[in-house]
């Protein structure tokens, strides 16, 4: 469409002009904003980019596969990844409480983070190269959100963590500042971006690890990415992802209740369908899914996650609930 052409030409042209011939990282969460930035600028100055992925272990089915593979193969960007999870796993050993989860995951995240960082810039001094630049997918919402000062956001985008060491700071190119979330998803289409990913539903940065409730561990984490996975599915076949703002699907794991599969008794964890519908989520309503659509992700979760015996539906506002559980 024009519009995004247009507005993908411009960037181009500013990215160069900033740029020079210095390096740059971006980081990548596996959204829709640093994707789209990062392709921008993989636009404007190729393998100039070195883009970052931490995985931690904490992502959905299929979406490191979509950063890793899809994302690289269709933009042909320079990425490093790290698989990160398992010192997230034990990192989080033992803890329960939301906000200390939160907390870990964000330091985790920054250091592992950090660290890559360092070796792009390693790699580029013995080349005689300088790494300059930082790329963030701030939008023009987060802008506003934060008092619109520079730099105000730094990896806010998804860990709401404080910035970088002095010796890691960069100057920041934010190609997104000044659009909203459906340019980004129309430039990110431009740029031929896998659908995925430009259509992706938000996402908290601590992932699935704030969506266990109880302690974080892998057979946990294995079960909640299934049962989530067959939710996603379901409600894309019933045509609702663009009607829903975004569906957390949780996992109460310290709570047990008795069930009766097949012939026998069982003794499993629910499962908690939080469909809302919002425009900013700040408010949201749940969203009325019919019945029949509730019916088949409850039918395959509890026939193909065999620690499920119950799905239930949180039929709550925001306020008084948030949209998350933690
Ligand atoms: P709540 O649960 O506060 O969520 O109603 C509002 C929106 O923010 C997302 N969310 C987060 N995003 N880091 C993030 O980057 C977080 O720690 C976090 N917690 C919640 C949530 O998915 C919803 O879209």
């Amino acid at each position: 469409n024009w519009d995004s052409k247009s507005i993908i030409e411009d960037q181009v042209a500013k990215i160069r002009e900033q740029v020079g011939d210095a390096q740059v990282i971006c980081g990548l969460s596996g959204g829709v904003d640093s994707a789209v930035a990062a392709a921008l600028v993989h636009k404007a100055i190729g393998d100039q980019l070195t883009c970052v992925f931490v995985d931690h272990g904490l992502l959905r089915k299929g979406e490191v596969e979509q950063v890793k593979h899809d994302f690289v193969a269709a933009t042909g960007i320079k990425l490093i990844a790290v698989d990160a999870s398992e010192e997230f796993l034990s990192a989080l050993k033992g803890v329960s409480e939301p906000e200390k989860k939160r907390k870990i995951i964000g330091e985790k995240f920054i250091r592992t983070f950090e660290q890559a960082q360092r070796q792009v810039i390693e790699e580029a001094g013995a080349q005689g190269k300088e790494v300059k630049f930082l790329v963030q997918g701030t939008l023009y919402p987060d802008v506003v959100e934060s008092g619109g000062g520079d730099g105000a956001s730094n990896i806010k985008s998804h860990h709401n963590v404080g910035g970088l060491p002095d010796d890691l700071k960069f100057e920041l190119i934010e190609p997104l500042r000044t659009l909203f979330k459906d340019e980004v998803r129309a430039i990110g289409t431009e740029l031929g971006l896998p659908e995925e990913i430009v259509w992706r539903q938000p996402f908290p940065g601590p992932g699935l690890g704030i969506r266990i409730v109880g302690e974080i561990t892998q057979e946990r984490l294995d079960v909640l990415r299934e049962a989530d996975a067959i939710a996603r599915e379901e409600l894309t076949k019933a045509g609702l992802d663009r009607d829903i703002w975004q569906c957390p699907v949780v996992l109460l794991a310290d709570v047990h209740s008795v069930g009766v599969q097949g012939d026998e008794r069982t003794y499993g964890m629910p499962i908690v369908l939080r469909p809302v519908s919002s425009e900013d989520a700040m408010t949201a309503d749940w969203s009325r899914v019919p019945y029949d659509v509730l019916a088949a992700i409850s039918t395959r979760i509890t026939n193909e996650c065999r620690q499920i015996n119950r799905v239930v539906l949180d039929c709550t506002s925001k306020p008084p609930a948030t949209i998350e559980w933690e």
